[in-house]
């Protein structure tokens, strides 16, 4: 039967980076026969712009019905004003909410070939192979009542509520993830003030004892976000609530490199998934040739291990992926020094992982 994938490019550089996926994952799907097709749909700022809203129903159908979602980034300062109601961020957390993509996985590792272009000592960047699972149906994000700033008023509010399921189906997927890597747990909360972090270390405790395998471990985000710099290599799977775990997933990219070699699966408990970058609309290079397109192309990977249970072809990605690296491809986000290094523009870089790829396949 043939799958669907339903490609939301979104904003600034996210056509750019989901052009280059989609042309990687194409040239997997003709080499081994596979019969998927890509149906492509407006989100954010694009949505706006053509529709007035930045979730448009005709989207949210088309990603229900589908096998997988591929999205590229939204937002930009054209829809930056403050004055109004319609914000291209909107239209993702609409997706997420309306699909009910309630675990985020957001894997750090270094790679051997970038290790100089983080700014960590070498030392502290080679052990990092960590996985953030953020809470993101949840939490800050959601929690009502949300008020927004009129005229005349002196005060807003932003709501941190979260219920007992809603806690302990994410931890769960953590606690699985982690007792397939090396069982250690860290769950980051700041419970020395939140009711919210309270209840989720009493959560986390309870779904504990259906893991004994796996070694758990609380610490505040405050000294975790500064244990991710001292030593990351300490961390395995780390569990936390969604505005925690976007924060600290934008830090542990630096670690390995660049944001724009990040990739996340944002799932549920079924085989439908969302696969994106971690990285936004990157408003300062769009229209450049200069997007890294290799966190969309890892992110398309996961899609096809999470989704379409296609995990040789992941595979050939990832190995490309870091062929390409090796070989010194690389572009300007990544700081490279070595003399072989090549600068490559966004679609170099994506014909070089697809050769890698066919390099692979020809053996
Ligand atoms: P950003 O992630 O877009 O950019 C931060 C910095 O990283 C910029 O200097 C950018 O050039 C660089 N960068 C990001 N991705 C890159 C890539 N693939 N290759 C090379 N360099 C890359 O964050 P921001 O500037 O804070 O936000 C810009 C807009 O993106 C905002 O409107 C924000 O709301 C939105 N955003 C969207 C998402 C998403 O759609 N998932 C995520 C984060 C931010
Ligand atoms: C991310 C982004 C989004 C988030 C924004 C654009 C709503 O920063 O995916 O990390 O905060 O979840
Ligand atoms: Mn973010």
């Amino acid at each position: 039967m043939t799958k669907t994938i339903t490609v939301l490019p979104g904003d600034g550089i996210g056509p750019e980076v989901t052009d280059s996926a989609v042309r990687v994952l194409d040239y997997l799907f003709k080499t081994f026969h596979h019969d998927v097709r890509f149906v492509e749909e407006r989100i954010g700022g694009a949505a706006i712009d053509a529709e007035g809203i930045p979730l448009p129903q005709k989207t949210v159908d088309q990603c229900q019905a589908s096998d997988a979602i591929l999205l590229g980034a939204v937002g930009g300062p054209k829809w930056d004003r403050q004055s109004t109601n319609v914000r291209p961020e909107q239209g993702l957390l609409g997706i997420r909410k309306a699909l009910g993509l309630f675990a985020n996985i957001r894997p750090a590792k270094a790679f051997a070939s970038l290790i100089d272009a983080s700014p960590l000592k070498s030392f502290y960047v080679e052990p990092v192979d960590f996985v953030i699972v953020r809470e993101l149906t949840g939490g800050l994000y959601f929690g009502k009542p949300s008020e927004r700033r009129g005229e005349h008023k002196e005060q807003v509010v932003d709501t941190l509520a979260y219920s007992e399921h809603e806690i302990e189906r994410v931890v769960k997927k953590a606690f699985q993830m982690a007792e397939k890597r090396r069982k250690k747990l860290t769950s980051v909360d700041k419970a020395n003030v939140l009711e919210s972090s309270r209840m989720w270390r009493e959560v986390v405790n309870k779904v504990a004892s259906q893991y004994p395998n796996v070694e758990v471990n609380h610490a505040l985000v405050d000294s975790t976000a500064m244990q991710l710099i001292i030593n990351p290599g300490q961390f395995d799977v780390i569990v936390t609530e969604n505005m925690f775990g976007d924060i600290l997933s934008d830090e542990a990219s630096v670690i390995t490199g660049s944001l724009g070699m990040l990739p996340s699966a944002s799932l549920r408990t079924d085989k439908l998934g969302l696969y994106e970058p971690v990285h936004g609309s990157a408003p300062d290079i769009v229209g450049q040739g200069k997007a890294n397109p290799l966190a969309t192309i890892l992110s398309a990977a996961f899609l096809l291990r999470y989704s379409l249970d296609m995990d040789l072809e992941a595979a050939l990605i990832e190995t490309a992926v870091q062929n390409v690296l090796k070989q010194g491809y690389h572009t300007p986000d990544l700081k490279v020094s070595s003399e072989h290094a090549t600068l490559v523009n966004t679609v170099e870089m994506t014909d070089q992982v697809i050769s890698a790829i066919a390099e692979q396949t020809a053996h």
